[in-house]
């Protein structure tokens, strides 16, 4: 069986990033937390504990002092205010593309658009635009819902950075006749469209797709929606041990698509029992 893993698997710049700087704090004498999880795997995460890096849920977690590491997909700018009040140290591990959406945000607020954000509601970066919008953010999450969006003179577009580029085109074109000006920012991340595309291009010829990621990673899962629809059966794990033998009973080639926050090393494992669950026939 041939097991082909996806040419953009695995950590992207922003998650790589984050990553450093919390091994960086964790050097440093005194406490080390990160608020929410700094990236959407669980298994790093549980990683990070080990060495020491406390996770917290809200700031009364940090009882003051020490360093709190904000999350690669940003946090509401009262959030960061209110932990520097508390006396912790902040270090900003927000990925500089989900800051570009920022700006882009504060530039429509600033100017007096009706902001529109393209995102899963209830996602933390989704949260984080939403906070620097104002009041008249308005979340969408299909074209359906911006067309039902009342009519306003200037709408402006920014997109959760790991949304699919078809749903923005199709958001955009609903939007323009809800208002007499439309301003967009394609805020999709590069590392996130390559994924996307190379993930579908190795669904597209191999009999099985394996998706790993978190549960909780909205990359991750895009992908594994992107792979489910060119009709190859799909499936999403966040381990090895999720790995189930019937899934890939009489397949030729397997691939694997990794999210942006999966580590290489859960990548490694996986293919590892891939390829123990069918070892290569003996060559001739
Ligand atoms: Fe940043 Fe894109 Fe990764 S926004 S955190 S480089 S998926």
């Amino acid at each position: 069986m041939d097991i082909i893993v996806a040419d953009n698997a695995g950590f992207c710049f922003g998650v790589k990033r984050a990553l450093d700087l919390v091994a960086r704090a964790a050097e440093r004498p005194g406490p080390v937390y990160t608020l929410g999880p700094l990236i959407h795997n669980p298994q790093e995460i549980a990683r990070l504990e080990r060495q020491g890096v406390r996770g917290i849920d809200s700031l009364e977690g940090a009882p003051g002092e020490g360093v709190l590491v904000l999350p690669a997909h940003g946090v509401a700018p009262a959030l960061e205010d209110a932990a520097r009040a508390r006396g912790l140290e902040v270090v900003d591990a927000t990925c500089p593309f989900v800051k570009a959406a920022h700006a882009h945000i504060r530039t429509l607020s600033d100017q007096g658009y009706s902001v529109v954000i393209l995102g899963d509601r209830g996602h933390p970066e989704v949260a984080g635009l939403a906070a620097r919008a104002g009041a008249q953010a308005h979340i969408v999450t299909s074209a359906a819902e911006a067309e039902a969006l009342p009519f306003a003179p200037r709408y402006g577009l920014v997109v959760q950075t790991t949304q699919h580029p078809q749903v923005l085109r199709e958001v955009a074109a609903a939007l323009v006749a809800r208002g007499r000006e439309l301003r967009v920012f394609n805020t999709i991340c590069e590392a996130t469209i390559r994924r996307q595309e190379s993930a579908r291009r190795l669904a597209a010829k191999v009999d099985v797709m394996v998706v790993i990621g978190g549960r909780n990673s909205a990359n991750t899962r895009r992908l594994h929606e992107i792979c489910a629809a060119t009709g190859t059966p799909t499936h999403h794990l966040e381990t090895a041990a999720e790995l189930r033998p019937a899934w890939i009973e009489g397949a030729a080639r397997v691939g694997v698509a990794a999210g942006a926050s999966t580590p290489d090393w859960i990548i490694a494992e996986v293919v590892a029992s891939l390829r123990a669950l069918a070892p290569d026939p003996p060559r001739p």
